[in-house]
């Protein structure tokens, strides 16, 4: 394996003495919750050799380990948008040095623009597939063979045992479809009417290529997105980025219990 992901491994391990098997990257309005981390130990991006680090002010990019809701957790405060301008395999990188300090599960959350005209801003849902129209994937140069597989499968990505076991703890809980962009553009209203066709409820800029990583590596994911707004074009206001926090603000209570749930469901 690469000498860059193992020296950044080395260097995550030196520092705590229980290394989780969960991680959680959490998504806009959810980030709060790296702070409840108990008995934290926190490691800034920047400190870990080889890691991607943004230098923009105000953005926390850290690494969150101790227990929350009663688990291990290790938790990526701070997420790499390709939108940002990070190359997807710097998103593989990090995916790749999680695996190697153990970590066997993953719990993703995001924020998305609603295609499914049911849905109403604030709803959370479960993700049951995703399609990637980004364009692009972390995957993409030499595979390296120890790590994964050169064509991995993406059906054995999601846990379902997991995914049923939360479904049954919270029967009302919606499924949909997860549409990935590269963004930063908010999509046309033509855009969610193909999308809508392609069979997504839900649409986004992030998680698609930390969950391609995963699936490379044997990791298994269990996501949940927040619907903040209702997608372009459903409704006649435009989009903003305030709205979506405003909204993934409004809900972070229930979804942070929702992430108790889930993380109780292991
Ligand atoms: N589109 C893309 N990404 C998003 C949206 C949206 O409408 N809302 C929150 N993230």
């Amino acid at each position: 394996m690469g000498q860059e992901v193992l020296q950044a491994a080395e260097y995550i391990k030196g520092k705590v003495s229980k290394l989780p098997k969960i991680a959680l990257i959490l998504g806009s309005g959810l980030g709060f919750l790296a702070n409840e981390v108990k008995d934290a130990i926190v490691i800034p991006y920047n400190e870990i050799p080889n890691f991607p680090y943004s230098t923009a002010p105000g953005h926390e990019g850290k690494l969150v380990i101790g227990e929350l809701f009663g688990k291990e957790v290790l938790v990526l405060s701070g997420r790499f948008h390709i939108y940002e301008g990070w190359h997807p395999s710097e998103i593989k990188k990090v995916i790749h040095v999680l695996k190697v300090i153990g970590v066997e599960r993953m719990l993703i959350t995001n924020a998305a623009g609603a295609i499914n005209t049911s849905y109403q801003p604030g709803d959370i849902v479960l993700v049951k597939d995703i399609i990637n129209l980004m364009f692009r994937n972390p995957l993409r140069g030499p595979n390296d063979d120890e790590m994964g597989p050169r064509f991995p499968d993406m059906l054995g990505v999601f846990d379902h045992d997991w995914m049923t076991r939360l479904k049954k703890a919270v029967p009302q809980l919606r499924e949909g479809v997860y549409i990935a962009v590269t963004g930063p553009s908010y999509e046309t209203p033509a855009e969610i009417i193909a999308f809508r066709k392609l069979g997504a409820d839900l649409v986004g800029m992030s998680t698609v290529p930390e969950v391609i990583a995963c699936a490379h590596v044997g990791i298994k994911v269990l996501i949940l997105s927040c619907a903040t707004n209702m997608a372009a074009g459903i409704l006649t206001q435009p989009l903003s980025h305030e709205e979506v926090m405003e909204v993934a603000n409004k809900v972070k209570e229930k979804f942070s219990s929702l992430v108790k749930i889930a993380l109780e469901q292991i």
